[in-house]
């Protein structure tokens, strides 16, 4: 009985830190954050070199490597924080979008150890984590604000007016850009995951040789498509009898060039017709260094000001789920027993039917907003 008001107090109370556990794809990764003292620790393991043989994630490796890490990588998390489980107070994971077992392996993990602790549990949607990862840095953005989501499975556009407040401005009609990276990527014969390996050696090429095409840039909207750029990749490639080294890094220089010029165009319109002088970009392919020259010089010319979060936490990461996590518990925001995972979920469908905003924890901010 006693043990029953015990774990009641811990299930209502607003959680001071809450784990955080991502395992939506190819990456396992848990942090702790506390709203008095932000990120404590995180941890993350890839299984990048376990799918590099088949040249993409293979969803049933994914979930079983989920299967062997997640409970490790929580073990070292907590003792990088000096934490035991009764100082948790909340736990959040990935509920989607992503793979369905990868999903499942984290919500289970996640219910199980909030319901034996005694705490509430939130499943947290993938790109809202992203679109939130910036508030982890020390000059974090305020709402409102454009978000430019870019991963691997999505690309968006989006007004965030505070969390739970999101417009869809924009999309991509067919592929997203990082599956753009990464299938123009494998057709030059780079290793997976494609990205990085593109931009690395897009750093050696001459981006001017080929003209891309900067994708429906033409015609007014906000939407992109990105799914020609590795056709126009693979004929430039066929079309150059000399297959060296230096053609493939002028390709990829040329495909880079394309990609930033492209989204930085749609982001300057999105700024101009939202009136909004702050951008944020998150997601995965926000790492890439060229695309965050190209689109920190356009909002400059525009003076709005660009935010990103470091490159580890624009990639896929356990603090940004935690961080996402922590701002809905304290909200009062609680998930039933059971455990549910969302393969496939719109970020709009997170838009509070109340129209009550979550209010941003600032608490992370170790120097204020600057505008
Ligand atoms: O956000 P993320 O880690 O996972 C998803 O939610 O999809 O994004 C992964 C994507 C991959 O397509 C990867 O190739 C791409 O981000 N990526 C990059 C870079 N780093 C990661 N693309 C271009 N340049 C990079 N530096
Ligand atoms: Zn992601």
């Amino acid at each position: 009985m006693v043990d029953q008001v015990a774990s009641d107090t811990r299930q209502r109370a607003a959680p001071l830190r809450v784990l955080g556990i991502e395992t939506s794809c190819d990456e396992t990764a848990t942090a702790v954050v506390d709203a008095r003292r932000g990120l404590l620790a995180h941890r993350l393991h890839s299984q990048a070199g376990m799918h590099a043989d088949y040249g993409g994630v293979v969803p049933e490796l994914a979930s079983r490597d989920h299967v062997r890490k997640t409970l490790p990588l929580i073990r070292q998390v907590l003792a990088d924080a000096g934490l035991r489980p009764a100082d948790i107070g909340g736990v959040a994971y990935t509920t989607g979008p992503g793979l369905m077992g990868a999903l499942l392996v984290g919500a289970a993990i996640a219910r199980s150890l909030a319901w034996a602790w005694g705490v509430p549990a939130l499943g947290v949607h993938h790109m809202e984590g992203h679109l939130l990862a910036a508030m982890l840095e020390p000059r974090p953005p305020r709402p409102p604000f454009v978000a430019l989501l870019i991963s691997g499975g999505h690309t968006m556009l989006v007004r965030v007016d505070a969390v739970g407040r999101y417009t869809l401005l924009g999309e991509s009609l067919d592929d997203a850009v990082g599956e753009a990276f990464d299938k123009t990527a494998k057709l030059l014969g780079l290793g997976y995951p494609g990205g990085p390996a593109l931009a690395r050696l897009a750093e050696h090429g001459n981006a001017r040789r080929f003209r891309f095409p900067r994708p429906m840039t033409d015609r007014p909207g906000l939407d992109f498509s990105f799914s020609g750029l590795k056709t126009y990749a693979l004929n430039t490639l066929a079309r150059s009898d000399n297959d060296t080294d230096n053609i493939k890094a002028d390709i990829a220089a040329a495909f880079e060039l394309a990609v930033a010029e492209t989204l930085s165009i749609k982001c300057r319109r999105a700024l101009s017709e939202t009136g909004l002088k702050r951008l944020v970009v998150a997601g995965g392919v926000g790492a890439n260094r060229r695309i965050r020259a190209t689109l920190s010089a356009m909002a400059a010319s525009l003076g709005a000001q660009t935010f990103y979060p470091r490159p580890e936490f624009c990639t896929d990461n356990g603090a940004m789920i935690a961080y996402a996590g922590m701002v809905r518990l304290q909200a009062g925001q609680r998930d039933p027993l059971s455990i549910a995972t969302r393969p496939r979920w719109p970020l709009t469908d997170l838009n509070n039917p109340t129209g009550v905003a979550y209010p941003l924890l600032p608490i992370f901010s170790s120097e204020p907003s600057s505008n």
